[in-house]
C-alpha cells in the first residue's frame, strides 16, 4: 500500500504585521527586510486564536475536501514547535474541535515537521491504515521576542493540513529523506520551559521564553542540508532534479530558497515561493505554499513535487510526491 494526498486545507489568522509595523517598534526598515529575507508581511494570531484553532480549521477543510468525515480518519499527526501547551498535546485540542476521536500525537521536528509527519503517515498507511491526517500548525509570534530585530522580522503564524489516503499504486509518494544533526541544537532554540531549564521569574527576566537564533549559522547550514536532503530523496525515488515539476522548500528566507534551489539544480521558475505574504511559519510553511499553488491551478495532476524542509535540531526532511489521485 502507498498513499496520496486526497484532501488539503490551510488557515491563517486575519491579523497582519507589516514591515512598517515592525519598524515602528525596532530599529529596522522595509527595504532591509525585503532585501535580506523577501518578507513583506506575516500573519499573527489574536487573543482568541492559537496553534490548535488554526490547525483545526486547516484539518476540517482537508477532511471535507477529501470527501470524508472525521470518523474516517484513522490517526492524526500534528507537526508543531509551538504546541498549545506542554501537556496535553495539541492533537487533543484539534481532535476536540474537529470531532475526531482517533489516535493522535504531536511531532516536533521544527520547520521539517510537516514533511516528517507526511513520511510517518505514509509508513503507517503501508501497515494498513486507510486515512492519516497530517497537520502543520504554528504560532511563532507567541514565542518571538517583539524587541529582537534578528527574529521578529522572520516569523509568522499559520497552518496547513493534508489527508493521506491509501492507494494500491506505488506511484504517489516516491521517495524521502529524513535527518537530524543534534550538534547544531544551540544555533536555534527556545531555552526555557522544558526539563533542562524550567520557567522561572529569572528565565522570564532573561527573555529565555523567546526563540534565540544565530541567523548566519542557520543560513549557512540550511543551504547545505536542503540541497543534500533534496538530492537524497530524489535518489531514493530514482529521479533527478530534471524530473521535478515543482520544488516546494521551507519558506525561511528568500535568499536561502534561491541558494538552496541553485544547489539542488532547479531553476527558480520551478520553485514555489510565498514567503512575502506569510514569513516563516515553520511546519506550516510547506503546506501553505503548496496548497496555495494547487488552488491557483499552478500544480497539476501528475506533477512531480519535491518538498524540502530544514529547521531547529538541526532537522531536515524531503519527500518526492506525485500530485493527484492515482488511477
Ligand atoms: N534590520 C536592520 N538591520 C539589521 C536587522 C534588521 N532586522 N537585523 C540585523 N541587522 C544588521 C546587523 O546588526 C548587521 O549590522 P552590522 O553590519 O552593522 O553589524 C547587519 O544588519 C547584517 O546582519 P546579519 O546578521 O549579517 O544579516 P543577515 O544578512 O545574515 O540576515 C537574517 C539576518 C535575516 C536573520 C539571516 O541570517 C537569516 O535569514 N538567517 C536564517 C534564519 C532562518 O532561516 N531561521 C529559521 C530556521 S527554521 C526554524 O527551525 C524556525
Amino acid at each position: 500500500m502507498s498513499s496520496f494526498i486526497s484532501g488539503w486545507g490551510t488557515a491563517v489568522p486575519e491579523g497582519i504585521i507589516t514591515n512598517d509595523d515592525l519598524a515602528a517598534r525596532v530599529d529596522t526598515n522595509d527595504d532591509w527586510i525585503v532585501e535580506r529575507t523577501g518578507i513583506r508581511q506575516r500573519r499573527a494570531v489574536g487573543p482568541h486564536e492559537s496553534t490548535a484553532t488554526l490547525g483545526a480549521a486547516a484539518a476540517a477543510h482537508a477532511i471535507k475536501r477529501a470527501g470524508l468525515t472525521p470518523v474516517d480518519i484513522d490517526l492524526m499527526i500534528v507537526a508543531t514547535a509551538t504546541p498549545e501547551r506542554l501537556i496535553p498535546h495539541t492533537g487533543a485540542d484539534i481532535g476536540e474541535q474537529v470531532g475526531l476521536h482517533c489516535g493522535s500525537f504531536d511531532l516536533n521536528a521544527a520547520c521539517s515537521g510537516f514533511v516528517y509527519a507526511t513520511v510517518i503517515g505514509h509508513a503507517l498507511i503501508a501497515t494498513g491504515m486507510r486515512h492519516v491526517l497530517v497537520v502543520g500548525a504554528e504560532t511563532l509570534t507567541r514565542i518571538t521576542d517583539p524587541d529582537d530585530r534578528g527574529t521578529c522580522i522572520l516569523f509568522g503564524d499559520g497552518a496547513g493540513a493534508a489527508v493521506l489516503s491509501a492507494t494500491d499504486t506505488d506511484d504517489a509518494i516516491l521517495g524521502f529523506d529524513l535527518g537530524c544533526d543534534g550538534s547544531a541544537a544551540d544555533i536555534l532554540m527556545l531555552p526555557a520551559g522544558g526539563s533542562r531549564l524550567p520557567t522561572s521569574p529569572i528565565t522570564v527576566e532573561r527573555g529565555e521564553h523567546f526563540i534565540k537564533m544565530q541567523g548566519q549559522e542557520v543560513f549557512k547550514r540550511a543551504v547545505r542540508v536542503i540541497a543534500d536532503s533534496a538530492h537524497a530523496a530524489l535518489h531514493n525515488a530514482g529521479m533527478t532534479p530534471d524530473d521535478v515539476d515543482w520544488f516546494v522548500p521551507h519558506q525561511a528566507n528568500l535568499r536561502i530558497i534561491e541558494s538552496g534551489a541553485q544547489r539542488v539544480g532547479i531553476d527558480m521558475d520551478r520553485v514555489i515561493v510565498n514567503i512575502a505574504d506569510y514569513g516563516n511559519t515553520s511546519s506550516a510553511s510547506i503546506p501553505l505554499a503548496l496548497f496555495e499553488a494547487v488552488e491557483a491551478g499552478r500544480v497539476r495532476e501528475g506533477d512531480v513535487l519535491l518538498l524540502s524542509g530544514f529547521g531547529a535540531g538541526m532537522t531536515w526532511a524531503s519527500v518526492v510526491v506525485r500530485w493527484g489521485t492515482p488511477t
